[in-house]
């Protein structure tokens, strides 16, 4: 074999052992609480846990390798989500626990027996699901976009839930005092949007296309719970007119006065989080808003959420994001679930250095102002349910991944995409600034304000 793919071979093995651990740790838990439907936003842990099997099955086991045989078609309808929307999936005959390990075990093991068999000529050749490994990079990324779900659903447990294990308190890692209303100044210009050569990036994330944006202005990290606590003390909850006509009534219809999961008593901010409750941390990014908390606190900051094209512009100035590759040892951004929540900024080296935006990777998913749409060229790829269906106008894309995004699911190109009124995801935000006139230079420094 060849090196290359060897090398090949191993990180898609590392890869995929990587999500199943996540997998099972996040449901080693008795039948009934796996069986639990614990929100209608999710699924019950159980039917993730055989989804991922089942998708396995569809996608590497019955079209990969000399042998190409299905473990289990007839679970195929069962674990379809397009057949059976998350609201009526407790409902169904799911597999048990153990059936499903069982099932995912099996799976992946003549899954690797396959791959061992695989042609290394296969990766250099046209046929595009083999090509470079795209269709087991696409199977790992599946099944950690999963675990980052069934964290979800772990939170939502509330007072009953546990961290994640083996996950570190984000609360113990010291950081220094960082100024969190810096602002990048990006010129305006063109530049290469969407994936140039990433062999693993996704249909919607094609064709790569020139784009330009005029100059502008974005915060160097992510709005941070001191900023955002400012904003509710100076009545941002209460104040029509920093929101968007459907944003108030939403805000109204629901009661909204802070990020999802925070309490505030005797004047005191706590976030519960994974069952225990905490004060809030000022210097960490804010999570848990929706888009329209998002959009509300950049009007009234003076500035506006970024469109997506702007938010990857200003991650082409990020040094932070992964030296390491996807060595989730090695890496320097938060992700991966090593910690189980955003990190207060200045607990990271790449803080406090150089110029440009930080924290663009990792920590919180960020919300842009762009609508979910195919680039200019989509082709679906492999199949239209990945991205394609859900091209109507009623998603907003986010960004940059979270502290629980595995770096094999995350990179500048990558698109997410939820809607405005979701905030059970790990979703933070940055604001973005017109300027005028515009400044041939980054710099840190005053904010803008129209205030
Ligand atoms: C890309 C996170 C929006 O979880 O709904 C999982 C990913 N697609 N299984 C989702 C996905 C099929 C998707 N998101
Ligand atoms: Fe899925």
């Amino acid at each position: 074999m060849t090196t290359d793919a060897e090398t090949l071979k191993n990180h898609i093995e590392a890869a995929l052992s990587r999500a199943r651990r996540r997998t099972l740790d996040l449901t080693d838990l008795d039948d009934e609480t796996i069986r639990r439907q614990v929100s209608p936003l999710m699924s019950p842990l159980v039917w993730d846990l055989a989804h991922v099997g089942n998708y396995e099955d569809q996608w590497l086991l019955r079209r990969i390798g000399p042998s190409a045989r299905a473990a289990r078609p007839e679970l195929d309808d069962l674990y379809d989500a397009f057949r059976h929307p998350r609201s009526t999936r407790p409902g169904l005959p799911l597999l048990e626990g153990e059936a499903a390990r069982t099932y995912l075990a099996r799976v992946r093991e003549e899954v690797l027996a396959e791959l061992d068999a695989v042609e290394p000529e296969a990766f250099a050749g046209t046929e595009r699901l083999l090509a470079d490994g795209f269709v087991y990079g696409m199977v790992a990324q599946h099944e950690q976009q999963h675990v980052e779900t069934m964290l979800a659903t772990h939170q939502l447990m509330g007072d009953s839930a546990h961290p994640p294990p083996g996950a570190i308190d984000p609360a113990v890692i010291p950081s220094t005092p960082t100024d969190d209303t810096a602002v990048v100044e990006i010129t305006g210009g063109s530049f290469s949007k969407g994936s140039v050569d990433h062999p693993w990036a996704l249909d919607n994330e094609l064709p790569p296309h020139t784009v330009e944006t005029a100059s502008f202005g974005i915060d160097r990290f992510p709005v941070t719970n001191r900023r955002y606590l400012e904003f509710m003390a100076e009545g941002g909850y209460d104040r029509p007119e920093l929101w968007t006509p459907e944003g108030w009534d939403w805000r109204l219809e629901q009661g909204l006065e802070a990020p999802q999961f925070w309490c505030l008593e005797d004047g005191v901010a706590r976030i519960l989080r994974f069952g225990t409750r905490y004060e809030v941390d000022p210097a960490a990014p804010v999570q848990h808003v929706c888009w329209y908390e998002a959009d509300a606190f950049a009007r009234w900051r003076g500035g506006r959420l970024p469109t997506e094209t702007e938010w990857e512009r200003a991650a082409l100035t990020d040094i932070g994001t992964r030296p390491g590759g996807s060595d989730p040892e090695a890496t320097g951004a938060n992700l991966g679930g090593r910690h189980f929540g955003p990190l207060a900024l200045g607990a990271l080296p790449s803080d406090d250095r150089g110029e440009g935006c930080r924290r663009t990777i990792g920590d919180v998913w960020e919300w842009t102002a762009t609508p979910f749409h195919g680039y200019d060229g989509f082709e679906a790829f492999p199949y239209r349910e990945y991205s394609e269906v859900f091209f109507d106008g009623r998603y907003r894309v986010l960004k940059g991944g979270s502290w629980a995004t595995d770096p094999v699911a995350i990179r500048r190109s990558f698109r997410n995409w939820d809607f405005p009124v979701r905030r059970q995801i790990f979703s933070g935000f940055r604001c973005a600034y017109d300027l005028e006139p515009p400044s041939r230079h980054y710099r840190r420094g005053p904010r803008p304000s129209n205030r």
